[in-house]
């Protein structure tokens, strides 16, 4: 039988496991990346596993995320990351070379290999036929020391791409209209693989543009194929010697396939607050913004920023807004300059900022209040960008540079004929921020530096038998790891700062949930935290589940759990319940105290059902859908824990 791309990824680095779907498997980890918000924490992991050096063919640590230096604490991390590079064997990627994924599509991502990332965006390298998936950091610390990466095989759509994007309609409205179709739940268990002729229109970054956005459908990756047009990427990027030719069977069956001609799009935008609430443009246009900012992992490529500078051109950017560029790396930026779109840019009106995540994450660049901010990035949960009620619209660059002209929405198509791009075939390369790996000899003498905001990791103990808690905390659908652990220039500083990140758990829910939780800590009782669907929704960020752990949650109760979240609960202890009967997330209250009963038996005989007891109330049955690796996992209290253990 054919098989589909994904499939071919997926059966030559399997370890354990078959391609049947829905059955646990554990594949090889040929590649990792870190980003600095995530990073610290997963290197004191990888510390603790014990290992002398990365294990993998090739691992990066990027410093991306957080470039602000407010006080001693950043600067004291990013050197902390450099010197765990160097002793442990990494590439480090320096502040200001740019966002992770865009260097890694420029610098590393080889098609046919498999990449494991500490952020939920890493299915950007699928643009460049990679395996590459999102997780927490303690599964990319064990990946570096050589463990294979254990998940559930999806199921594969197949996206069937036709026709040709229309002028003035790209990459992202391809992503745009997938959301609107699949939702942010859409993509759960599931691969999204594109196949057909309308590919021959999509440059690789194009495609990691929809590679990268498939992650806001909760899919477990996106995948495409590596053809002559991923040759002329990696030709372009100098390293032709790594492509290798990676297309799906003839006869390949897709589980469900999904028919798109590109042809029949237009420009759409994801309107606030969530990445899958889109409308076309035609039906904004009038609005008034005051922000527009193109930049973020998804669109940030020299293409996009081509298309904005050429657009601009010769033209001043609207007064009433504030135009801003994030470059994705250092190469794009360098290449605008080169090829003078660079000074289109600032002539218009535009300011640059340095390459990098910024106010992607809330560092900087919130919008004024009750105003509009038109940007390129990935998300735009309630209060991601900064701002309280913000009114954050997603879209493709065309359309923000449109707005950014006329000061309101407005439909690109009316800017008049689509400029020529012209890419060149061979960029300008500078890896002067990338610093590689150091020979082992001399890597041994290297000392970490550790400043006074690296704190190491608590132990946490195994799961009792009979767990008792407390609802500390019940809340609806869709909470994001955003309201579970903001990020933002006041709380990101505190990444490798277990008791001080964790202050700021559901701060923006309930600012008490921390203060409240301590008490309780102290007293010796255990916390359970009640939620809707999709419960874990975002960004990877693990210190949504060590933070909570730290505070003395124990249980997660909801109706249903997004991947990387829930991997990342298995990881820290908790024990991640969802409702056998949806409706009984009614019948608790907040306050109410739960008795998870004989939970350490009902893991070690690999039982799915668990008796609930709610105080005063009655029995309810909570599901439990784990793994025989995550049942150990939680009965020795934290992935650590069971790889000390064994
Ligand atoms: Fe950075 Fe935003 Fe992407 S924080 S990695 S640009 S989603």
């Amino acid at each position: 039988m054919g098989l589909t791309v994904a499939e071919k990824l997926i059966e030559t680095h399997l370890v354990s496991g078959s391609l049947k779907r829905g059955e646990p498997i554990a594949i090889k980890i040929d590649q990792t990346l870190t980003q600095d918000a995530t990073g610290t924490m997963a290197y004191l992991e990888f510390e603790a596993i014990g290992i002398p050096r990365v294990k993998t063919e090739l691992s990066v640590s990027y410093v991306d995320h957080n470039l602000l230096q407010t006080d001693f604490r950043n600067a004291d991390d990013h050197r902390f990351l450099q010197s765990i590079a160097a002793k442990y064997g990494l590439w480090f990627s320096r502040p200001g070379n740019g966002i992770c994924h865009q260097v890694h599509l420029e610098r590393f991502a080889r098609p046919g290999k498999t990449l494991l990332g500490s952020d939920s965006h890493t299915p950007t390298a699928g643009g460049c036929a990679m395996l590459a998936i999102g997780a927490g950091g303690l599964d990319v610390a064990m990946a570096m020391a050589g463990k294979p990466f254990h998940l559930i095989m999806p199921r594969i759509i197949g996206v069937h791409l036709t026709g040709k994007l229309p002028p003035w309609v790209s990459a992202r409205d391809v992503a745009l209209w997938m959301l609107r179709k699949l939702t942010v739940k859409g993509g759960l268990g599931k691969i999204i693989e594109y196949f057909g002729e309308g590919l021959s229109s999509l440059s690789v970054p194009d495609r990691a543009t929809i590679a990268n956005l498939g992650t806001e459908m909760g899919a477990t990756t996106s995948v495409f194929p590596s053809d002559k047009i991923t040759l002329a990427w990696l030709k372009a990027q100098g390293r032709d010697e790594e492509w290798q030719e990676l297309l799906a069977d003839p006869e390949a069956k897709y589980d469900e396939i999904i028919e798109l001609d590109l042809s029949s799009l237009e420009p759409l935008a994801a309107c606030p607050s969530s990445p899958d609430n889109v409308k076309p443009v035609t039906e904004l246009e009038g609005l008034p913004v005051a922000q527009v900012i193109v930049g973020s992992c998804a669109n940030s490529s020299l293409r996009d920023l081509l298309v904005v500078a050429k657009a601009l051109k010769g033209k001043k950017v609207h007064p009433s807004v504030s135009f801003e560029i994030n470059p994705g790396s250092l190469q794009v930026l360098e290449n605008l300059d080169v090829l003078g779109a660079l000074q289109d840019l600032i002539h218009a009106g535009a300011r640059i900022h340095q390459s990098g995540c910024l106010g992607c994450i809330g560092m900087g660049q919130a919008p004024a209040t009750g105003t509009i901010s038109l940007r390129t990035f990935t998300r735009n949960f309630p209060g991601r960008s900064g701002t309280k009620n913000d009114q954050v619209y997603l879209v493709s660059p065309e359309v923000a540079v449109a707005a950014a002209l006329t000061g309101e929405f407005t439909d690109p198509r009316k800017l008049g004929a689509y400029p020529e791009i012209g890419l060149p075939e061979r960029f300008i390369i500078n890896d002067a921020l990338l610093l590689p790996p150091l020979p082992e000899e001399q890597a041994a003498k290297v000392e970490i530096i550790r400043g006074p905001n690296i704190v190491p990791l608590p132990q946490f103990e195994p799961m009792p038998e009979e767990l008792r808690c407390q609802v500390l905390l019940k809340v609806g659908d869709n909470i994001t790891t955003d309201h579970i652990m903001p990020a933002g220039a006041k709380i990101l500083p505190l990444r490798s700062n277990l008791p001080a990140i964790s202050e700021y758990v559901f701060s923006n829910i309930d600012p008490e949930f921390a203060k409240k939780a301590l008490a309780l800590k102290e007293q010796g009782r255990w916390i359970a935290v009640v939620g809707g669907e999709n419960y874990g929704q975002g960004s990877s960020r693990e210190h949504a589940a060590l933070a909570p752990r730290y505070l003395g949650v124990r249980a997660k109760l909801a109706k249903s759990f997004a991947r990387i979240h829930k991997a990342n609960l298995i990881n820290f202890g908790i024990l991640p319940v969802t409702f056998a009967d949806p409706d009984d997330y009614e019948k608790i209250s907040q306050g109410d105290e739960l008795i998870f009963k004989k939970v350490r038996q009902v893991l070690s005989e690999g039982r799915d059902r668990l008796e609930i007891e709610i105080l005063g109330k009655g029995t309810i049955y909570g599901k439990i859908d784990l793994t025989e690796r995550d049942r150990q996992i939680i009965l020795a209290g934290s992935l650590l824990n069971l790889a000390k253990e064994g």
